[in-house]
């Protein structure tokens, strides 16, 4: 069994997660509950940012708001000296609420609203990660208007395929982001942009993909971009001061799965600029890199309550529980694989093997299509994990499911971050026309 950070089984033999009791969490929030290791979270915040203290000290860490946001999330991680990636003016926004600096936020996304802009601009964000020429024109004017200089990285595609699913593969030419390295396409919005007057260019950014488990696609875009930079000092005279190299770091979700550990990334990173850096002759340039997955993934764990089972001889037996696709949508959109157990009573061994299964109306609401699990009955708390990452940030309310409340947890104590949706919630942004309404509309 594989447990992550603080998780453990208790002596009630029960899974246990920041000194928590997971029946005892679900006593108090109901389910389905996102759990998040508060510990955890840190300690990963800690690797990245101590492993580049001993390899590459000028190196920031910024973490992927995508992964998982909210306004406690980003209190974390300004309390853990990260900066913050953010892709959009509600991630801007959240991050504000939090207390987030927006000095330390990088604005990613390759179609920016002109509001959304005008939002990072007037809050101060720090950097602006331009994706293409259409955002530096919008850039440049806004920026003019306020009378400002925008620092701005521009996005690059290396040109590196990481192997990794191909929904989150980003590297690779054939891509909606970013601006072409090898058809000159890069080169030519350098040039624009030091051409204009409201935005600074200090740097490059790439980010190969997402997921990544084999480390040498990281070590070759580092290559790939301080050449880059080299070129673009040879032809333009400029030398850019900042990389970006994106984040894309793989985690467990089952037990097979071998990601390297953060420590070796951010070795293997920096050896890799340092070492193209040098061989170009090119002034180390400040490195970033933008990890989301490998920060807050293994420290998520989503309990739910087991419902219908349903047992088809010969063929399988499906286990129903009280969330699905809605809260995590990631089997259905990648046919990502996760590892569960029954909550309460995790000491007995597996005895039947199920599938299972969401609770919405459609048939590919599965979230584990075969797992060995002791002997479940309605009632008992199935608890998947690894789901820190991308479950809550995606989560939708198909089928008007209200989503779930989320807590931090830490030495014993159990703190709501987002609560749990109401039926009000749910229709509170709905508006009925008069036309509409039943008593209007009576004859
Ligand atoms: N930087 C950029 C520019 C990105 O596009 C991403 C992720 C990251 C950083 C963070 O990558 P991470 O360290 O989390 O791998 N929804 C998908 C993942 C999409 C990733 C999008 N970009 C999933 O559930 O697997």
């Amino acid at each position: 069994m594989q447990l992550f950070g603080t998780a453990r089984v208790n002596a009630r033999g029960h899974l246990e997660i920041g000194g928590c009791d997971s029946v005892d969490l679900v006593r108090e929030f109901g389910t389905p509950l996102y759990v998040l290791d508060e510990d955890l979270i840190r300690s990963n915040c800690r690797q990245y940012r101590q492993g580049f203290a001993a390899h590459y000290p000028s190196a920031r860490v910024a973490y992927a708001a995508k992964a998982f946001i909210t306004t406690a999330m980003a209190a974390l991680a300004a309390e853990e000296g990260m900066d913050l990636d953010v892709v959009s003016g509600g991630e801007i926004f959240t991050a504000l609420r939090g207390g987030f600096p927006a000095e330390r936020m990088l604005f990613h996304g390759n179609n920016k609203a002109p509001e959304e802009i005008a939002l990072a601009l007037d809050s101060g964000v720090g950097r602006f990660v331009v994706d293409n020429l259409h955002e530096l024109d919008l850039l440049e004017d806004a920026a003019a208007r306020r009378r400002l200089r925008a620092r701005i990285l521009l996005r690059v595609t290396p040109g590196i395929e990481a192997h990794t699913h191909d929904y989150i593969r980003t590297g690779q030419v054939d891509s909606k982001f970013g601006l072409v390295l090898e058809n000159g396409q890069a080169m030519a919005a350098v040039r624009r942009a030091l051409s204009l007057r409201h935005v600074e260019l200090v740097g490059l950014h790439c980010h190969i993909g997402s997921q990544v488990f084999d480390l040498e696609p990281f070590a070759d875009s580092a290559g790939v971009m301080i050449r880059f930079l080299d070129q673009v000092r040879r032809e333009t005279g400029v030398t850019l001061t900042e990389l970006d190299l994106g984040g894309g770091l793989g985690v467990h979700y089952v037990s097979q799965d071998d990601p390297p550990t953060i420590a070796s990334l951010t070795r293997l990173v920096s050896e890799a600029v340092r070492r193209a850096a040098e061989e170009a002759g090119y002034p180390l340039p400040t490195l970033l890199v933008e990890p989301g997955r490998s920060i807050v993934g293994e420290a998520g764990t989503t309990l739910y309550t087991v419902g219908a089972i349903k047992d088809i001889p010969g063929i399988r037996t499906y286990l129903a529980v009280d969330g699905g696709m809605g809260d995590n949508p990631r089997p259905a959109l990648y046919g990502a694989v996760y590892q569960a157990f029954v909550a309460n009573r995790m000491r007995q061994d597996p005895t039947s093997t199920v599938a299972v299964a969401g609770k919405c109306c459609e048939s590919g609401d599965m979230l584990i299509h075969e797992i060995g699990l002791t002997d479940p009955h309605p009632g008992d708390i199935l608890a998947i994990l690894s789901t820190g990452a991308y479950n809550y940030s995606m989560a939708s309310n198909y089928n008007r499911l209200p989503r779930p409340a989320a807590v931090f947890v830490s030495g014993g104590r159990a703190d709501l971050v987002v609560r749990r949706e109401t039926y009000e919630d749910l229709v509170a942004l709905d508006v009925l026309p008069r036309r509409l309404s039943a008593r209007e509309g009576v004859a």
